[in-house]
């Protein structure tokens, strides 16, 4: 083999090799101290000496030749292998990111608002009491003297004789009338508390409470107001009826009743049958409960209403147990 050959044949060894492994088993084959060219350099003193020079000139250059081929070699295998490290490297921007779960409001917060909103509209103002309350602004003013049976109604938390979790946000009506003289048009939603829990009772729950004490106010006002409410809330066509009822602080009293939604009125489990369900409990103020915060029932009259937040969502969404309401669970809360 002469110096020709050899550089041809390293050249095509050098184009085949994939790896920078092989590119230098092919400089140790071929520049090596044992290799190809040092023992072709050797066999030169064989020769005879006129051919020499030229001979040698030939494998010094092929020497040089091959070295510069392996160099091209291991460059061109690393750019090969910067490129393929840039195709499986790289950041695809096109791919969508991952969702962040934005937060929403409760349910219940949700139809409060909604409930709040709709007598902002007709101008009452939002008030708010505290929820750790008075006795006597819980009961004794409103008309419900100790030992009086309509107690019995409200499974009370007392934390002293004194004090009480209010039972119902109908002492923020008294709040209000201790504060300002009348008129008086407010709505107070807020939490309340009875000792009580099974499928349609938690221990605590929302109410929002309304009050509007003025000269002249009637109970057609009251059903008015009311009637707007629920035309507002449940969608135009919805039935309603007042039903007599009966609470120690209004007189007369009513109860608003409105036409089940589950059964549109043709009875269902859900209505016990009856075609109605209760939304609210309402009446005119009692001149008594007028007389406690030293209003003159001669001159002012007003109604009073209160309903139950978690029992008119439960109506809109058809939810079949309260306890849904506070058990936290997202996959239950992310419906709304
Ligand atoms: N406070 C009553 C209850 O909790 C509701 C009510 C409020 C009734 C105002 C009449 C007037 O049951």
């Amino acid at each position: 083999m002469n110096a020709l050959e050899l550089l041809r044949e390293a050249e095509a060894a050098l184009w085949a090799a994939k790896t920078p492994a092989e590119v230098e088993a092919l400089r140790v084959k071929y520049l090596g101290a044992k290799g190809v060219l040092t023992a072709m350099l050797k066999e030169l003193g064989k020769l005879p000496a006129a051919e020499r020079p030229a001979a040698g000139k030939d494998l010094n250059e092929a020497k040089g030749r091959i070295a510069a081929m392996v160099a091209q070699a291991g460059a061109r295998l690393a750019s090969a292998d910067l490129d393929r490290r840039m195709k499986n490297e790289t950041c695809d921007v096109t791919l969508s990111g991952r969702a962040v779960p934005i937060g929403r409001l409760h349910p219940l917060t949700q139809v409060m608002r909604e409930i709040v909103d709709i007598f902002a509209r007709m101008g009452f103002d939002v008030a708010e009491g505290p929820e750790i309350e008075f006795e006597d602004y819980n009961f004794e003013k409103l008309n419900i003297p100790k030992h009086h049976p309509a107690r019995d109604m409200q499974a009370t938390f007392f934390i002293n004789d004194d004090v009480v979790l209010r039972t119902h946000t109908s002492p923020v009506q008294i709040r209000t009338m201790l504060e300002k003289k009348p008129p008086v048009k407010i709505v107070a939603p807020g939490k309340v508390y009875r000792c009580d829990s099974d499928i349609s009772h938690t221990p605590m729950f929302h109410q929002v409470e309304g009050l509007l004490v003025d000269r002249g106010v009637s109970f057609s006002d009251l059903k008015g107001t009311l009637m707007a409410f629920v035309h507002a809330f449940y969608g135009p066509r919805t039935k309603t009826r007042f039903r007599p009822s009966y609470f120690p602080f209004t007189e007369p009293s009513a109860e608003v009743d409105i036409e089940c939604v589950t059964c549109r009125g043709a009875g269902c489990r859900s209505c016990k049958g009856s075609g109605w369900t209760e939304i609210l409990g309402s009446g005119m103020v009692h001149p008594q409960v007028l007389k406690n915060v030293g209003y003159d029932p001669e001159m002012y009259t007003g109604f009073a209403f209160g309903m139950g937040v978690e029992r008119i969502a439960r109506l809109r969404y058809g939810i079949d147990d309260l306890r849904r309401f506070f058990e936290n669970d997202v996959r239950f809360l992310r419906q709304f």
